[in-house]
């Protein structure tokens, strides 16, 4: 399977330290945040990777991820997301010729995780996988795209954008395995309200279809979105590297 990391949007909420380059290139401990995403692939023997990257600094990367080698691949594609807010979904579209008719492995530019997918990667068949988090306290849901469940709590009906009332326990995380269908997907979907294309309206579209599958993330894993969880990021692998 191939990967792609999407590095997308502006960082506002990291603004002023997004001024000057790309969230995804700012320091977690001892690299680059975006090294943690292309290791997290390279442990699940993804070898070929795209980074989609948009806004002032798309071109600081290059610089940092040179052709990839350092980090244990053996391809990899730099692709540009025209519109910087398009959306997560939007920044999945630009990976299509990349993707050459195969499955997907992607995840979030600015996502950390010790977790293994090697596992869920070799036994992907079809449909999509999204990865959840489970939390016990539900206001911790509110910031994250949150998986309603049929009546047996096994199936995914559908995934909700940034719920008041959170229907589970669970958090979709920034990682997720797609079939080949996901770009066909794509086109169907419209703008939300907030005129982004949304991972969570794609990954519903597979759950109408009774195709949208789930894992538990095991492990540790943070979104290095706002000040609070860049920090909490930055702690957690200082810690683990002592
Ligand atoms: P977000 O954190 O939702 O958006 P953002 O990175 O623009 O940050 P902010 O809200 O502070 O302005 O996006 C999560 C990840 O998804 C981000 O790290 C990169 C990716 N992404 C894209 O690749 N393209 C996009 O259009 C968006 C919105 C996000």
């Amino acid at each position: 399977m191939k990967g792609a990391v999407l590095a997308g949007g502006f960082g506002t909420r990291l603004y002023p330290l997004t001024f000057a380059t790309n969230k995804h290139l700012l320091p977690v401990y001892s690299k680059p945040m975006c090294f943690y995403p292309v290791e997290t692939l390279v442990k699940a023997g993804i070898k070929e990777v795209i980074l989609v990257s948009s806004g002032p600094h798309a071109g600081h990367f290059i610089q940092v991820l040179k052709n990839g080698q350092d980090l244990g691949l053996d391809h990899l594609e730099y692709a540009y997301q025209e519109n910087p807010k398009g959306g997560i979904a939007d920044a999945l579209s630009v990976c299509e010729d990349f993707a050459e008719g195969g499955p997907l492995a992607v995840i979030l530019g600015d996502n950390t995780t010790d977790a293994d997918i090697s596992s869920a990667v070799a036994s992907f068949k079809d449909g999509a996988l999204v990865f959840l988090k489970k939390y016990e306290d539900k206001k911790m849901l509110k910031r994250f795209g949150v998986p309603v469940f049929d009546e047996s709590n096994k199936r995914i009906v559908e995934v909700e954008e940034k719920p008041e009332n959170p229907k589970s326990n669970y958090a979709q995380t920034g990682l997720y395995l797609y079939d080949r269908s996901v770009f066909q997907r794509i086109k169907k979907l419209i703008p939300s309200a907030r005129g982004e294309l949304e991972i969570s309206s794609l990954n519903s579209l597979y759950a109408q279809d009774k195709k949208l599958y789930w894992a538990e993330l095991k492990g540790y894993w943070q979104d290095a979105g706002t000040f609070r969880a860049l920090f909490e990021a930055n702690k957690y692998w200082a810690g683990k590297s002592e």
